[in-house]
C-alpha cells in the first residue's frame, strides 16, 4: 500500500550505476510522450536522499505471505551462522507501466521467481533482485510475485556498525530491520512509504519459538520442526516486522483497554528482566487517553536473552535485548502510535518518531509521580549555549546522526516547547489529527509544520525554524 505516489525514474538516476545492469537501454516510461517507449523499468530506490537504494519505484506491494524455514546455528564452537529457506509471495500493484522492477533483498540468493503464475527472468545486482515480468505489467494491474530464496544467516550491521537485519543467535535470530535492514531476510520494498500487510509460516526445529507480528493464528509440530504462524493485517513499515526466533515462554493476557498481549520471554533470562513489563496494561490506557485508540490488534513484547544494543518499536510486538526496563517499554509503545501508526515520509524526519516517543516518557514519568515533563525540559535546556549538543539539525539529522542523542531529547524538547506555545487542547488535537489524519501512512516535517498552524491556528515558523532546522540553541521562539 502506498500513501503517496511512486516515482518512476531509471536505476542510473537512482544511483545504482547503470554499467552493473544488463540488458536493454534504461528507459523511462512517458505514455503522454509519442515516439518514446511506453514499459520502462521501475526505479531501484524510493527516492529517500538518505538511503536512495531503499525500497523501490513502480510497484505499491500490499502484502507479503513469508513462509520461512530456519535453523539456526549448530552448537559452539561452530561459527554463528544460520541456514534461511523462504518463499516470499507478494501481492503487488503496478503503479507505471512495467517492463522490469525491483525488490531489495541483500545476502540471500534467489532461485525461482514467478510473475503472476509464469517463471520471470531476474538477476541480482548488489542488494537489489531485478525481476524482468513476461507478459509486462501494466500500470493499475495486480500480481503475485512470489519468489524462493535462501541462503545461509550472519550478523548484518548498518551503515553505524550496529546489529540489525536477520541477526543470527546461538538458539535463533533477532530480527529488526530499522532503518533498512528487511531487505537482510525477505525480497522487499524496504521503505516506510510502501506499508503492506503481512502473513508468516516460520518453520524452525521444536522447542524454539518463531514470534512475529500480530495474533498467533497456530502451531503445528511435525518430524521434528514447529511452524508459527502469525497473521498481521495491519498496514505496516517493512522495518518494522520481525520474525524473531528463540527459547521463548509466550505469555498471553488481555491488557485493561481490551488489547490482546503476547509477550515472548526468553527462558534463559531471570524473572527481574521483565518485572516492568507488568505496567504495560496501565501503559496503554495512559496513551490512549492521550493519543486516542491503540492502533493495532494486539500488542505485546519480545525479550532476548542476546543483544543488538537497542530496543525497535517492531510493530504489535517490540523487541528488547535483554531487559525491558519501564523507560523503554514506555518508549517503544509510544511509538505504536508515533512511528508506526504514522511513519516518516524520508529517514530525515526520524525525529518525529523519536522525539513524541522520548516526549512520551516524560509524560508517563509525571503521570507516575516523577519529574513533570517541564522539569524535565528544564534539564533538558540548562545545557549551556556553548555545548556542541546544540550543534545539530534535528531535522535533516543525517544517514549517521539517525539515532543520535538530539534527535531524541531535543526533538522531544521541541515537543514540549511546541505544548506550552499552543497550549494543551491544541497540542493534543494536533497529536490526535495527525494520527487520523495521516495513520496507515507516513508523513513528514513539513505536513507536521503545517498540521501544528491548521490546528493551532499559529504562525509556527520561526518556532520551526529554531527548534529542528538551526544548529544552534533555540534563545526565544
Ligand atoms: N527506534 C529505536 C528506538 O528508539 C532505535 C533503533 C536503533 N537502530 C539502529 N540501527 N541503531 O527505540
Ligand atoms: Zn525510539
Amino acid at each position: 500500500m502506498s500513501s503517496r505516489r511512486t516515482t518512476f525514474v531509471t536505476l542510473a538516476a537512482a544511483g545504482l550505476a547503470a554499467a552493473v545492469i544488463s540488458g536493454p537501454s534504461l528507459a523511462v516510461a512517458a505514455p503522454d510522450q509519442p515516439g518514446t517507449p511506453r514499459y520502462g523499468e521501475g526505479a531501484a530506490g524510493a527516492g529517500d536522499p538518505y538511503f536512495p537504494l531503499a525500497g523501490n519505484g513502480g510497484t505499491d506491494v500490499l502484502h507479503y505471505d513469508l513462509d520461512l524455514e530456519y535453523t539456526p546455528p549448530a552448537a559452539a564452537p561452530a561459527p554463528l551462522e544460520g541456514h534461511l529457506a523462504g518463499v516470499a509471495t507478494i501481492d503487488l500493484l503496478a503503479t507505471a507501466d512495467l517492463d522490469r522492477f525491483n525488490l531489495d533483498l541483500r545476502g540471500l540468493t534467489a532461485t525461482a521467481v514467478t510473475v503472476a503464475g509464469k517463471p520471470a527472468h531476474f538477476e541480482q545486482v548488489e542488494n537489489e533482485l531485478v525481476i524482468t515480468p513476461r507478459p509486462k505489467l501494466k500500470a493499475g494491474t495486480s500480481a503475485q510475485v512470489v519468489v524462493s530464496y535462501g541462503g545461509t544467516t550472519t550478523r548484518p550491521t548498518d551503515i553505524e556498525g550496529a546489529l540489525y537485519g536477520w541477526v543470527t543467535t546461538r538458539d535463533g535470530a533477532m530480527v529488526v530491520s530499522e532503518p533498512d535492514g528487511s531487505a537482510t531476510w525477505f525480497p522487499v520494498n524496504d521503505h516506510p512509504t510502501d506499508k503492506s500487510t503481512y502473513s508468516f509460516e516460520i518453520t524452525v526445529p521444536e522447542g524454539l519459538v518463531a514470534v512475529a507480528n500480530g495474533l498467533l493464528t497456530g502451531s503445528t509440530t511435525e518430524a521434528g520442526r514447529t511452524t508459527w504462524t502469525w497473521d498481521a493485517p495491519d498496514p505496516m513499515a517493512a522495518y518494522l516486522a520481525t520474525a524473531t526466533v528463540g527459547n521463548f515462554v509466550l505469555d498471553q493476557y488481555t491488557a485493561a483497554n481490551g488489547t490482546p498481549i503476547i509477550d515472548a520471554l526468553d527462558a534463559d533470562r531471570p524473572a527481574t528482566a521483565y518485572a516492568d513489563l507488568a505496567l504495560t496494561s496501565d501503559m496503554l490506557v495512559f496513551f490512549e487517553s492521550l493519543y486516542g485508540p491503540y492502533p493495532f490488534n494486539s500488542y505485546g513484547a519480545i525479550v532476548d536473552d542476546d543483544s543488538v544494543g537497542y530496543a525497535l518499536e517492531t510493530q504489535t510486538r517490540s523487541f528488547f535485548s535483554r531487559n525491558a526496563r519501564e523507560g523503554t517499554i514506555a518508549h517503544e509503545l509510544a511509538h505504536q502510535w508515533m512511528g508506526d501508526q504514522v511513519s516518516p515520509e524520508r529517514w530525515a524526519d526520524i525525529w518525529l518518531n523519536e522525539g513524541w516517543a522520548t516526549y512520551s516518557e516524560w509524560m508517563w514519568d509525571e503521570h507516575r509521580g516523577r519529574d513533570t515533563a517541564a522539569q524535565t525540559f528544564d534539564e533538558f535546556m540548562a545545557t549551556p549555549a556553548e555545548d556542541e549538543e546544540w550543534d545539530f539539525v534535528v531535522a535533516d539529522p543525517t544517514p549517521l546522526g539517525l539515532f543520535a542523542g538530539p534527535v531524541y531529547d531535543r526533538g522531544a524538547a521541541t515537543l514540549h516547547a511546541l505544548r506550552v506555545k499552543i497550549g494543551d487542547d491544541a497540542f493534543f488535537a494536533l497529536a490526535r489529527t495527525w494520527l487520523e489524519r495521516f495513520g496507515g501512512g507516513t508523513a513528514g516535517t513539513r505536513d507536521f509544520i503545517g498540521l501544528a498552524e491548521e490546528v493551532s491556528g499559529q504562525d509556527l515558523d520561526a518556532f520551526f525554524e529554531a527548534w529542528v532546522y538551526t544548529p544552534s540553541k533555540p534563545a526565544s521562539w
